[in-house]
């Protein structure tokens, strides 16, 4: 028996594979190489001593994925591929639209067909959208996204709600992820952005290692202690633990429900940008400058409904999300 990882090449799949085979489970992982490259396979082979199969896969080709169901005996499903740029996805809603919303009915097709109804779907924060206050819980209603990203994060929750009312042999689990940083404590993997970062945390460790200039802190007039946005920052290898919980959790009960993986602690902009200058010992040049269009002034969650049903809750401080961030990035400026 095997778990599928779609997406498992990239940053938060990779750490989600190592702590999946560091618990005992067989994987098997899809991915296009989109936004991902294949170093990042052999790293996790490396650091778990592990192998497991890979197929090089568009989630979107039907024929494809029913291959890798016959070759395998999967028992459920970690679903992380897609594509995740905010910005872009207002300059390419088809392509997002496509992509996320498609790619995952077609996964999910495909399921189906093959008798697998387990899934555990990466979902986001963004799905609370500007209408709720923090600390947000999953009972508070979602929707009144901004972008197409968020929009696609929330339809796919409406279909996999639907997908389970129509047929309750489904087991889903909704993650809702906050703003995962960090990288796992070896330095050999960790998040590997194309282009100029549109991320604070990515943005903050180019501009220490010298690959930026200056960081540009979106707003310090947000009605926020400082001024400056404020998230719930979470270690990605928590985050990918909580995976592991949620894997069990969809194995062992049938059902759909959402959980939000976060610290349940907001950091200011500030925050990040002086607990890493702690981490990597230097001071970090940046300048404040107009808000970003879109942001919230807060947002961090409720984090008690994972710890009470999945047993699972964030054991990493910022200070150690920053230094596993910046030995990531030191170790491997040019990325993979
Ligand atoms: P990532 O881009 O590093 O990983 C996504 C992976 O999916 C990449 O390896 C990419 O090549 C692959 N992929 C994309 N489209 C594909 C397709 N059609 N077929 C096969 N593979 C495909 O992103 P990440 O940060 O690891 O995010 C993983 C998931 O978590 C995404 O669904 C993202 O929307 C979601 N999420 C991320 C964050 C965040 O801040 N990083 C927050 C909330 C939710
Ligand atoms: C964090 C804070 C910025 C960059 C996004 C998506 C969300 C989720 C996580 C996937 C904000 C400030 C940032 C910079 C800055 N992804 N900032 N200078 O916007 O909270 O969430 O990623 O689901 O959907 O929207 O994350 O890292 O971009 O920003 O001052 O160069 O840092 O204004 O306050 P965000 P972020």
């Amino acid at each position: 028996m095997s778990i599928l990882v779609t997406g498992g090449a990239g940053y938060i799949g990779s750490h989600t594979c190592v702590e999946m085979l560091n618990a005992g489970y067989e994987i098997v992982i899809v991915d296009n190489f989109y936004n991902s490259c294949p170093e990042s396979l052999n790293r996790i082979k490396e650091l778990t001593g592990k192998d497991f199969k890979f197929y090089e896969c568009d989630i979107r080709d039907r024929e494809g994925l029913d291959k890798i169901f016959a070759e395998n005996n999967i028992e459920a499903v970690i679903h992380f591929a897609g594509l995740k740029a905010v910005g872009e996805s207002c300059a390419k809603p088809l392509e997002y639209y496509e992509n996320n919303v498609g790619g995952t009915i077609t996964l999910c097709e495909a399921m189906r067909d093959a008798g697998c109804k387990k899934i555990v779907f990466s979902s986001s924060a963004t799905v609370y959208g500007e209408n709720n206050v923090s600390p947000l819980k999953e009972t508070m209603q979602i929707g009144g996204t901004t972008n197409p990203y968020g929009t696609t994060k929330y339809m796919i929750e409406l279909i996999l709600r639907d997908l389970w009312a129509s047929d309750n042999e489904w087991s889903i689990a909704l993650l809702r992820y906050f703003n995962p940083i960090g990288a796992h404590k070896s330095g050999r993997i960790g998040e590997n952005p194309n282009g100029i970062p549109n991320n604070l945390m990515p943005y903050i460790t180019q501009v220490a290692v010298g690959k930026l200039a200056c960081l540009s802190v979106f707003g310090d007039d947000y009605d926020t202690p400082d001024g400056t946005g404020v998230r719930d920052y979470i270690h990605v290898v928590d985050l990918a633990l909580g995976h592991v919980k949620a894997v069990e959790k969809v194995l062992a009960d049938k059902g759909v429900d959402a959980y939000n993986l976060g610290t349940g602690i907001g950091y200011s902009v500030l925050d990040i940008v002086h607990a890493f200058e702690k981490a990597c010992g230097k001071p970090l040049n940046y300048k404040i400058v107009d808000r970003r269009p879109g942001d919230l002034a807060t947002c961090y969650s409720d984090p008690s409904k994972a710890l009470e049903v999945l047993g699972w809750k964030a054991e990493r401080g910022l200070d150690e999300m920053c230094e596993d961030s910046w030995r990531w990035q030191k170790n491997n400026p040019e990325g993979y």
